[in-house]
């Protein structure tokens, strides 16, 4: 296995008539806390969206756990992504029809059903960490912010991702849940070896992160 989790090359992506990211090339670790920081629109979520196959570059490539993403096909990225990758969007994207608990366990929707009794074990017992023990059945819509990003938060842990990528996952906590979500976040790393790519705009965070990349003005600050 190797110890570079993600590379970046010469990678260059544009909406419409603006580049937002001209040329970015970087290694991630598999060891370790790497923080993405850099101003609102800068394109640290557009970077995410690459790195999880859910965007394609203009030019440049991918890798991803060794892999070449950018030619791969929609099932293999799908494969990859439930099997690998783990992602805390920044907008949750949870389904609205969905309890907390159900929306945990959709990454686990292909197991068989002897692995399923555990998976739903395994998602309850996430839920508590991230303090929702009295919320699991409930739906989206009754959840606050903070709650829904939690449940997004689970939702992301249950397959023991080799990789975790997450998009301001603390942003709409307040300081207390922040502080332990990161420390959920950051356990991981420890207990799992899961790689943390997490982009934030909290420098108190980014200064926990082992690795810090700035976008600015679509390359990156070293
Ligand atoms: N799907 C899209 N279509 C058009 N423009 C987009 C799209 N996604 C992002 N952008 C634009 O690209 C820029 C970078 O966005 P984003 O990566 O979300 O920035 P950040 O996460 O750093 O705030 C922004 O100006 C945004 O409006
Ligand atoms: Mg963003």
């Amino acid at each position: 296995m190797t110890d570079i989790a993600v590379r970046i090359d010469n990678v260059k992506k544009r909406y419409g008539a603006v580049e937002i990211l001209r040329g970015v090339s970087l290694d991630v670790s598999t060891a370790g806390f790497t923080a993405v920081t850099g101003k609102s629109g800068s394109g640290k979520s557009t970077l995410l969206g690459l790195i999880s196959g859910l965007e394609q570059p203009d030019h440049g490539r991918v890798l991803v756990l060794g892999t070449d993403i950018s030619g791969l096909p929609d099932e293999e990225l799908a494969e990859l992504r439930r099997r690998a990758i783990g992602i805390v969007f920044q907008g949750f994207n949870l389904i609205p029809s969905l309890s907390a608990l159900e929306n945990v366990l959709l990454p686990t929707a292909f197991v068989d059903k002897a692995a399923a009794a555990s998976c739903r074990r395994r998602g309850m017992e996430l839920l508590v960490q991230v303090g929702l023990s009295d919320r699991m059945h409930h739906r989206p819509a009754a959840l606050s912010g903070g709650e829904q990003q939690r449940v997004a938060i689970a939702r992301a842990l249950i397959n023991e991702p080799a990789m975790l990528l997450a998009d301001e996952p603390t942003g709409n906590l307040d300081e207390a849940t922040g502080a332990a979500v990161l420390d959920l976040l950051l356990g991981l790393g420890k207990d799992v070896g899961t790689t943390l790519l997490m982009v934030t705009h909290d420098r108190d965070i980014a200064a926990k992160a082992d690795v810090i990349i700035e976008i600015k003005d679509g390359r990156i600050e070293a």
